[in-house]
């Protein structure tokens, strides 16, 4: 498997970027929103993946919950990390597969929040277009999709990346399933772009946490591991920018991995709903602080000291938990 961007490539757009940095265009064309902190300056939120199977597997079992802990924590919105429709993501914007797998199941009064989604694979299999159409926000205005774009919410910026087209062997290797590429062609230039928007958002965010999302793993011990494409594309733009975390799905598990070679947390949140794959990889127990191969979900509170990540299971039960602090360089 090649590498993407080849050396030169990187350093064109390094010196793109930093020539469009020094002329102030300090904007990267990902569309954004904002969200506002509470009152008191924290922002809480929980954080699905792998869900849409009409209630089946365990989905309502763990919609129920995300409700009693959503009100708990007085969320603020919901982010999903991809896979929102099984098998084929939507045949259409009038597809039911909507109501049954979204607004039928995560129906508590505190999960009607907006719902920050990307794409998974599984998405990419149905029509992409329909996923992220206004339509939809018609039907259920919590729905916000969108394949790649950034959340501010003040002390906190989100930049949410669409990691299925970096998959090489979903091109080269489809088998029977087909893949819904429009808006992505020509491959190399979506994914330069798209690279070169995420590290210019990187690059002018001064929030104080970021915390980059999507569908596909770039560590973890689960079925489908490590994705190799993003470990060399997308993990040192990460690393430049001293990003936090790493939220995301694909692996069908709950997982918390640390590097010890950066400060970046790896988090999956991919128990939506069918779990329980039993084949977990070696990892390195240092690295490895957690990981349950059953359903569930996360949540995360956070304020400019401090950030909570708490993992729960079916029944609501905490399974493991961590804080993350930061120190203030006082500029005074
Ligand atoms: C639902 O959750 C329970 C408790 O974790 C588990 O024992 C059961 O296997 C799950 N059912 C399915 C279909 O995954």
């Amino acid at each position: 498997m090649a590498a993407l961007l080849n050396k030169p490539m990187l350093l064109f757009l390094s010196f793109a970027a930093s020539l469009f940095l020094c002329c102030h265009f300090s904007e990267a064309a990902l569309p954004r929103f904002h969200h506002p902190l509470k009152t008191d300056g924290s922002l809480s939120f929980l954080v699905v993946g792998d869900w849409g199977r009409k209630g089946l597997f365990n989905q309502s079992k763990v919609a129920s919950q995300m409700g009693i802990i959503g009100e708990k924590l007085d969320i603020d919105f919901v982010i999903s990390t991809g896979d929102n429709f099984y098998e084929d993501g939507l045949m259409g914007i009038n597809d039911y597969a909507f109501y049954d797998s979204f607004s039928n199941i995560y129906t508590a009064p505190s999960l009607q929040k907006t719902w920050y989604s990307v794409l998974g694979n599984h998405d990419y299999r149905g029509d992409v277009e329909a996923q992220m159409s206004p339509i939809l926000r018609e039907k259920d205005k919590r729905w916000v999709c969108m394949r790649s774009f950034i959340l501010n919410a003040d002390i906190v910026e989100f930049f949410f990346v669409d990691t299925t087209p970096f998959v090489d062997k979903y091109f080269t290797d489809p088998g029977d399933n087909v893949y819904d590429w429009k808006g992505v062609l020509p491959r190399n230039n979506y994914l330069s772009n798209l690279l070169n928007d995420v590290d210019l958002a990187l690059k002018s965010s001064s929030a104080i946490w970021k915390i980059v999302v999507g569908h596909h793993t770039i560590k973890s011990a689960g079925q489908h591991g490590i994705t190799e494409e993003l470990v060399v594309n997308l993990l040192p733009i990460l690393q430049a920018n001293n990003v936090d975390v790493y939220m995301n799905g694909h692996d069908h598990c709950l997982e918390h991995i640390s590097c010890s070679k950066s400060k970046i947390e790896f988090l999956t949140s991919g128990g939506g709903s069918k779990a329980w794959r039993g084949n977990v990889k070696e990892w390195n127990p240092e690295e490895m602080k957690f990981y349950y191969d059953g359903q569930g979900f996360m949540s995360v509170q956070l304020d400019e000291a401090k950030a909570n990540f708490v993992y729960y299971d079916v029944f609501g039960e905490v399974l493991h938990q961590f804080m993350v602090s930061k120190e203030f360089h006082s500029t005074s």
